[in-house]
């Protein structure tokens, strides 16, 4: 069914017979279009350089500049309109010419009223189905939440926010938060987001890499600026020209590259190592630490200049700890991802188990969170994963806490027996945890997070065992 906006439009009729051109322009008209004519393939052109059209029809036999010419150059126009190609019988060739031009649809001439009339309102009811599925896709970018970022938590859904806002602004970003919270997951969004979303990405981790080779890795170098040197090469700035770079733990960065970033944020230029030719580039920067860049400042450590360059819209990403609401979530995500990436079927962690990881400090945030469901799902496998099965940290029950007979609160000066010490304690959790499983050397196993082979084998050493292994 048409809807009312596809009777509206402006349409653009192409013909030279005035005949024509009369009995379209009042059908057209008459059902509430726009209508405007052009005697020839010249006028028609002309018109659509000064005015935008919904639609044209237009002939295809005519003198000098003819209807395709016409298609051609709307092809060119990168505008929506659509072309409708009208033609006369036996020239079916040139009309499916026509489409491969891009033309909407072709009609014969002589044409009966009502099929023109239903051929124009089809056109204008695939733009604007069109135009509403543009509308949509916008809406979902806007709407959706940023991919792969799990947290439902209020400072974590102002946090989503804040990244589809500040996406497309092209400023500088500083991202700041604990190591493990997520900063370069809010990069990466942040990039994927933006007009530069087609363009490269290109992180570089300012902590990992000696000062002498960041800059070079950075900016470039030519051949021959230092010892091993022996080609060119073009730094991450350059490759990430029109799109964003990353910086990385930039609280780390040496102060003369800092004197250099700086001059790449104030002008976007630089030289690579060894040259005298400035580059220029069109990079957004995105930088990250975890430190207090503040403190650094004050400290004389990190250039202030750069700092307020850099800090034009701080991100901050609060730790686990303060944002225990999403844990549950988080898990839940961990538990999928690793079921599917490691082929294991865990359900979940126990009441109890959820209630002694949000007791806990979380000080390397979700990447130990999700370091420890890989840890269980490669352990256990399957099933719900109990407090048994957490390791020490959760439990309270660290090697240091435990009892152990025979050790000494202070190591005396005569020294201890290491070996035979820690040979001791391990054979006290083994008969403890055999003791609690009633003997069954899987369940022990997996009271002590060691696989089976482990436990017997270690048994064997103490002569826990036989030979046979029983
Ligand atoms: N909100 C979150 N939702 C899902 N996964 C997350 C979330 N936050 C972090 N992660 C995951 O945790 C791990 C650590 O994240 P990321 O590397 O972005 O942290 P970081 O802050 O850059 O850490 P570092 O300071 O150590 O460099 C990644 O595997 C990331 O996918
Ligand atoms: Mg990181």
């Amino acid at each position: 069914m048409a809807s009312a906006e596809t009777k509206t439009g402006k349409i653009l009729i192409v013909d030279d017979e005035w005949t024509i051109r009369d009995v379209l322009a009042t059908i057209l008209t008459t059902e509430g279009y726009q209508v405007t004519m052009a005697e020839d393939g010249a006028e028609a052109i002309k018109k659509l350089d000064e005015d935008t059209f919904d639609l044209v029809i237009t002939d295809l036999k005519m003198p000098n500049i003819d209807g395709m010419e016409v298609l051609r150059h709307l092809s060119t126009l990168n505008v929506s309109t659509l072309g409708i190609v009208a033609t006369g019988y036996g020239s079916i060739e040139s009309a499916v010419e026509a489409l491969r031009l891009g033309a909407f649809d072709y009609i014969t001439k002589p044409f009966h009223l009502d099929e023109i009339k239903i051929l124009v309102h089809k056109a204008r009811e695939f733009q604007s189905l069109q135009a509403e599925n543009q509308n949509l896709k916008r809406e979902l970018k806007r709407t959706s939440r940023v991919e792969n970022i799990v947290g439902q938590s209020p400072s974590m859904l102002k946090l989503d926010q804040l990244i589809r806002t500040v996406a497309d602004s092209d400023s500088t970003i500083l991202i700041l938060g604990e190591s493990g919270t997520g900063k370069e997951l809010v990069a990466r969004a942040i990039h994927y987001h933006s007009d530069r979303a087609n363009q490269p990405l290109i992180p570089v981790n300012c902590g990992a890499i000696p000062e002498d080779l960041l800059e070079s890795e950075l900016f470039g170098h030519i051949k021959g600026a230092f010892t091993g040197a022996t080609m060119n090469r073009i730094g991450r700035f350059q490759m990430a020209d029109g799109g964003t770079i990353f910086l990385d733990e930039i609280g780390d960065m040496s102060p003369k590259l800092q004197v250099k970033l700086l001059r790449v944020l104030q002008e976007q230029t630089f030289e690579p190592v060894g040259s005298t030719q400035t580059v220029k580039v069109n990079v957004r920067i995105i930088t990250a630490t975890n430190r207090n860049l503040e403190k650094d400042v004050a400290d004389g450590r990190f250039r202030e200049d750069l700092f307020y360059r850099l800090n034009v819209i701080p991100l901050h990403i609060p730790p686990l700890r303060d944002r225990l609401d999403d844990l549950p979530l988080l898990v839940d995500h961990f538990i999928k991802r690793f079921n599917k990436s490691k082929g294991r079927r865990l359900t979940r962690f126990s009441d109890e188990a959820m209630r002694l990881l949000a007791a806990y400090p979380w000080p390397g945030n979700v990447r130990e969170l999700e370091n420890l469901v890989e840890r269980m799902a490669i352990l256990n496998g399957e099933g719900e994963i109990g407090t048994a099965q957490l390791p020490e940290k959760f439990t309270g029950l660290s090697p240091a806490a435990l009892p152990v007979a025979g050790a000494p609160a202070e190591i005396p000066d005569e020294g201890i027996d290491f070996n035979r010490l820690v040979d001791d304690f391990e054979m006290g959790l083994i008969t403890k945890a055999l003791e609690k499983a009633n003997g069954i050397k899987n369940k022990a196993a997996a009271l002590l997070n060691i696989k089976r082979t482990t436990l017997v084998e270690k048994m064997k050493k103490k002569g826990m065992l036989g030979n046979d292994g029983e």
